[in-house]
């Protein structure tokens, strides 16, 4: 049986144009560690790319919105981002089963949305854009 990730509610910002990009990059890693075990390499690879894709825009959409509302660290954020991309690169041309891709990749996406909560989410409640 496939594990199945979710964000608990603790993960969530309160500003549900990310939140919900958060939910939906989780269900893409979903997809990925729902493969078979024994999937060829060429879909394991384009099932983690479309993860990445999704990850990138986001991460764009992010840094856009933390600009517009004069978030303090937006460029170390962005930064942040940066890291992790390159990160998710290596992953994928390292290569691995669905298993331990979807892992790996969770736990960077995890440190990802963390970040948020840890750095973005009182700056957004204070300046009315959370919840
Ligand atoms: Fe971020
Ligand atoms: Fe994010």
């Amino acid at each position: 049986m496939v594990k199945r990730f979710e964000l608990s509610d603790g993960m969530l910002l309160g500003y549900a144009p990310i939140d919900d990009e958060h939910r939906a990059l989780v269900e893409s890693l979903n997809a990925l560690a729902a493969l078979p075990a024994d999937c060829d390499q060429d879909r394991i690879a384009a099932t983690l790319d479309a993860f990445i894709d999704a990850f990138e825009s986001h991460c764009r959409l992010e840094t856009e919105r933390f600009r517009e509302f004069g978030f303090p660290k937006t460029e170390s954020h962005q930064q942040h981002h940066d890291d992790l991309i390159a990160r998710l690169r290596e992953l994928r041309d390292q290569g691995g089963n669905p298993d331990e891709l979807s892992s790996e990749a969770l736990w960077i996406l995890l440190e990802e949305a963390i970040r948020e909560g840890l750095q973005a989410k009182s700056f957004l409640q204070h300046n009315g854009i959370a919840d």
